[in-house]
């Protein structure tokens, strides 16, 4: 698949260096435009060297008048040779040409004549990503179904620290093989999803958890952001790092979780509770470490809230997929809960089964759809995994509008 490299002029372009081979090495033919001012930070000759293809300055290069009535509109060569406009470093000036349609240099014009998927990766100092004017320009190519893929926060180059990093350049490339040649046909949906355990404090000392790493999960934010969703991720602590793109909240007990779901349901055009959520947890949390006696310590635990179950109650015209973690009888346990708690689609997966389930990299699961339909999904890593259920719902809404 080819890319067009489009490098800004920020401290950051010397990153774009590194960017590009790491494209190549998820094998993309990367074909490199720079502005006038990212030259300033690094020469065309080190992407030349790198991509081993010409670098492409300014619109009108130094050739004579001649050359260039007589060459192809060169931008519109480039628009049409590649998949994809990976901008990185994306500077302020260049988000603000973008979303304003300016085009008075090779890479303004080849973003207007580009018909493609285009990723932003922005670095900038922190006070002008934070700009009332640059978030206006962000809100406009976001609208337009842009990717953005950070900014970091961290140590910037002008010594300062916060918002406007550019992402790493491994992780960059690696979110762009992820949704290279997907369909983006989760382009304007909006996912709450959930993942991980919640722990439930037994007193400040103690508490009840389970074995969720929240890979699944994860792997259905990932997958879902990757196909041009917006992804709100409410997580339980888990040890793996967020997927690129991914709004984060980050939850400990079942009450939080319950909190920051309904909280983003009215933005929510699908919800994914994928979440080991604790059944019980202790009402009264004492104050006090138990102390360790000899005597027995008994634990009065009560039910938590049921998210699934409020959510389907108040589900609208949202598509509910919840899960179900079965040790035996697993299809029909998915049913009943799909029926009790109002979900459109339970995937049922055995906790019990080596090598797939908690901390698995690798999952099974039997799709149970109000459809009546029941979909196996033999055993594959969980980020396949996560694509299969979401093209299942998708097909599923569809089924289920076209039912009314
Ligand atoms: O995180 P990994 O290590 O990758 O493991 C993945 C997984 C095994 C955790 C995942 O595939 C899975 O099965 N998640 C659901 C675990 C669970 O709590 O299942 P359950 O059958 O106990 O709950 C049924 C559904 O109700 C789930 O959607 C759960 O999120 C939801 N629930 C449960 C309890 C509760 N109080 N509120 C809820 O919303």
């Amino acid at each position: 698949m080819n890319v067009a490299l489009g490098v800004g002029g920020g401290i950051a372009a010397y990153k774009a260096a590194e960017l590009a081979r790491a494209l190549m090495r998820h094998g993309f033919t990367v074909s490199t435009v720079m502005t006038k001012s990212a030259c300033e930070f690094v020469t065309p000759l080190t992407f030349a060297a790198l991509t081993g293809r010409k670098v492409i300055t300014d619109l009108f290069g130094n050739r004579s008048a001649d050359e260039i009535l007589s060459s192809s509109v060169e931008h519109i060569e480039v628009a049409q040779q590649n998949e994809i406009l990976l901008v990185a470093p994306a500077t302020a000036d260049l988000l603000a040409k973008f979303a304003h349609g300016l085009a008075d240099d090779f890479l303004s014009t080849l973003y207007l004549a580009f018909r493609g998927q285009v990723i932003l990766a922005p670095a900038m100092n922190t006070n002008m990503w934070e700009h009332p004017a640059t978030a206006a320009n962000v809100a406009t190519l976001k609208a337009r179904g842009h990717r953005f893929i950070g900014p970091d926060a961290g140590d910037l180059a002008c010594g300062t620290v916060g918002a406007g990093r550019l992402v790493e350049p491994e992780l960059i490339a690696d979110a762009v093989a992820a949704c290279a040649g997907r369909k983006m046909d989760l382009d304007g949906e909006t996912f709450v999803i959930t993942a991980g355990p919640t722990q439930e404090p037994i007193d400040p000392v103690r508490y009840i958890t389970n074995r969720s790493s929240g890979k699944m999960g994860y792997a259905i934010a990932e997958a879902a952001v990757a196909r041009g969703a917006r992804v709100i991720l409410v997580s339980g602590p888990v040890q793996i790092a967020a997927p690129l793109g991914v709004e984060v909240v980050r939850v400990r007990t079942a009450a939080e979780m319950r909190d920051a779901v309904m909280a983003n349901l009215e933005a929510a055009t699908i919800v994914v509770k994928s979440a080991a959520v604790a059944d019980y947890h202790i009402a009264n949390v004492p104050d006090k470490k138990i102390k360790k006696t000899a005597a027995r310590v008994t634990l009065d635990l009560d039910p938590t809230v049921d998210i699934l179950a409020e959510v389907g109650a108040k589900k609208g015209d949202r598509l509910l997929i919840g899960f179900a973690a079965e040790t035996n009888d697993m299809v029909a346990e998915a049913r009943r809960k799909m029926q009790v708690k109002k979900a459109d689609m339970i995937v049922g997966n055995f906790v019990n089964a080596a090598g797939t389930g908690f901390g698995s990299d690798l999952n099974e699961v039997t799709l149970v759809m109000s459809t009546g339909e029941t979909v196996p999904v033999e055993r594959a890593t969980k980020k396949d995994i996560a694509h299969k259920i979401l093209d299942h719902a998708l097909r599923l809404r569809l089924a289920l509008h076209s039912a009314r």
